[in-house]
């Protein structure tokens, strides 16, 4: 059975210029690229600190991407209505940090965007038996979050394979996003497993012009 989707490649704007947001969610456009994946981080579900809501609204002003915002920030209920206010088309959450994850997705839904959760590397699979019909994407991390540039898990691979399955046991067709340390080296194994939507932060960024880059991440998935 052929169960291969279209890849999606979503880079992850925290390799990008901070100082030229707007200039680089124009250059990635016109690059053909269709996703962008916003990592906001509130310096507590992880290390770091991005940018939240205000930041994302003001670049939705002239960018017609499909915005893929991951949350990695504690009790993320509290902020959901200002993302989806902002302009996020998708809304991702971090099953370790929704203690009632139910209601948290129909909630995303209710708002009008597309609700996604992510997991942690250590995170296993089971937690989502019963969410999955509900969910448009799951995102499987394959380091842990909080910075970019870091090495691929390799059990990462696995387990996007076993989620696949996962899903076609029970009749779901959602995305399946993967998330860390992808690069054109390890995407075909990822799409083989069953994953179809890709973030690259420093592995796309780092690597200009975008739309070559963006070709040869595509190529190598073909
Ligand atoms: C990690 C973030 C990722 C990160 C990926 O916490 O969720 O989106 O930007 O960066 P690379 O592709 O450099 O691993
Ligand atoms: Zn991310």
């Amino acid at each position: 059975m052929n169960r291969k989707k279209p890849a999606i490649i979503s880079p992850s704007l925290l390799s990008s210029d901070f100082s030229r947001l707007a200039e680089e969610l124009a250059a990635l456009e016109q690059a053909g690229v269709k996703w962008v994946h916003w990592d906001v981080m509130d310096g507590a579900f992880v290390p770091n600190i991005t940018f939240g809501p205000p930041v994302i609204k003001a670049c939705r002003q002239n960018s017609e991407l499909f915005f893929d915002v991951h949350l990695m920030i504690e009790q993320p209920d509290r902020y959901l209505a200002d993302f989806v206010d902002a302009g996020a088309d998708l809304l991702c959450v971090h099953v370790e940090a929704c203690l009632h994850l139910e209601r948290t997705i129909s909630e995303i839904v209710r708002l009008g965007a597309k609700p996604a959760v992510s997991l942690n590397p250590h995170t296993p699979l089971h937690v989502l038996e019963y969410i999955l019909p509900q969910v448009h994407m799951v995102l499987i991390m394959s380091v842990n979050p909080g910075f970019g540039g870091q090495k691929f898990i390799p059990f990462s691979t696995r387990k996007v394979r076993e989620l696949r399955d996962m899903m076609e046991q029970q009749g779901v067709d959602a995305h399946i996003q993967v998330d860390g340390g992808v690069t054109p080296a390890n995407i075909r194994e990822l799409a083989d497993c069953g994953a179809d939507v890709f973030v690259s932060g420093s592995a796309f960024f780092g690597f200009p012009p975008y739309a070559q880059r963006l070709k040869t991440f595509l190529d190598a998935v073909k």
